[in-house]
């Protein structure tokens, strides 16, 4: 690895910082780079909250601002003296997306347009682009999808990632702008929003409700611990080159009924509480990622195995019942208000 090609940011900005991703990656980003300035841009939308980067508040600034509000994304830059942006910010749940596709477009394409577009203008050195494996579409029972697989997204969410992805790729060869796309797999761990699969089963079995599983349960999902999502994120804005896209996975192939059964066995309850429902319209079946170029060429590997990460975040969200029960009632928007409201 060519060390004179190290980029080291001295003021960055991440979108997104207050939801599952971003707070994993801005927790993680500030004990690893305490010299680094770092700005916080969300809007704090139902799956932004604060309380995930709760005790370090003062370790970074906060603004609350809309990605698609191209003067408040321009202020943010220029006060902050910016010259990174990791790019986490997005309406990233599928479900939402088939119930109402128009504010998926508004914010993963308009917005990242918008965030492109001045960060080019302030002169950004690096930006990262967050993209999702869910641009190329479904798999079938065999092979994993690489950086030259096709672009072939299934749901509103998808394709308005795959148009951003786009996007992106036009801003690094028009404009020669140093940006990056990452490709990752499904993440889980701590501080999910509790309607993604794993918090949900989760909670749902603690409190012995019924487990909803769409269709036959045998969609396949490579499941990636965020911890080492973060991490490849920061391996590809400090070594990463810029108008390449790195896919990010960790082989860990399950069927969602799987995943399912085993939560229930760890808590301890019943397979009976699964209820098989409808599927969601066009489901993708299988997604795999093959993350041999950035294991080849950036040196990073996922590295918490699934056993591990799994029965941590079952903990974790046993022993964080406030966190979630908050989240579930909504009084975690008060939040912000009570922190920041009076500044
Ligand atoms: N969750 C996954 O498994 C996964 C996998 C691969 C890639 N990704 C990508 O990673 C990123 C983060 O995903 P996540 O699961 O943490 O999402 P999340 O829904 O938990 O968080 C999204 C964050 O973006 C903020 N946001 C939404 N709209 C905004 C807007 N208009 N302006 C400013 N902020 C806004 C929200 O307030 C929230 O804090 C997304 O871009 C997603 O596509 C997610």
């Amino acid at each position: 690895m060519n060390l004179s090609k190290i980029f080291a940011p001295t003021s960055l900005l991440v979108t997104g910082g207050a939801g599952f991703i971003g707070s994993n990656f801005v927790r993680s980003f500030i004990e690893s780079h305490p010299d680094v300035r770092v700005t916080v841009l969300d809007a704090l939308t139902y799956a932004g909250n604060l309380e995930n980067l709760a005790n370090l508040e003062s370790r970074f600034s906060f603004v609350k601002a809309d990605i698609c509000d191209a003067e408040a994304v321009r202020k943010a830059l220029a006060d902050h003296a910016v010259d990174a942006v990791v790019h986490f910010a997005a309406e990233s749940h599928v479900d939402r997306s088939i119930l109402g596709p128009m504010i998926f477009t508004q914010t993963n394409v308009l917005g990242t347009h918008v965030m492109l577009e001045e960060s080019r203008r302030h002169g950004v050195a690096r930006f990262v682009h967050v993209s999702t494996d869910e641009v190329y579409g479904s798999l079938g029972p065999e092979g994993a999808f690489t950086e030259q697989s096709p672009i072939d997204p299934t749901s509103p969410y998808a394709a308005s990632k795959a148009a951003s992805d786009l996007v992106v790729q036009a801003y690094a060869k028009t404009f020669g702008f140093p940006a990056i796309i990452t490709r990752c797999s499904n993440n889980y761990g701590p501080w999910q929003f509790p309607e993604k699969l794993i918090p949900l089963m989760l909670i749902n079995a603690m409190n012995d409700k019924a487990l909803p599983v769409y269709g036959d349960g045998m969609n396949v999902r490579d499941w990636i611990h965020t911890r080492d999502h973060s991490a490849a994120v920061l391996a590809v804005l400090s070594r990463g080159m810029p108008g390449e896209v790195y896919n990010v996975g960790s082989s860990n192939e399950w069927p969602n009924i799987e995943i399912v059964k085993l939560i229930l066995r760890t808590l301890g309850k019943p397979e009976s509480l699964i209820t098989y429902v409808k599927d969601r319209p066009a489901h993708d079946r299988r997604y795999a990622i093959d993350s041999s170029k950035i294991e080849r060429e950036l040196g990073w590997k996922a590295m918490i195995p699934f056993d591990e990460g799994i029965a941590e975040t079952i903990a974790w969200y046993r022993a964080n019942e406030r966190w979630w029960q908050r989240v579930m009632s909504g009084e975690y928007l008060e939040y912000y208000e009570r922190q920041y409201g009076k500044r």
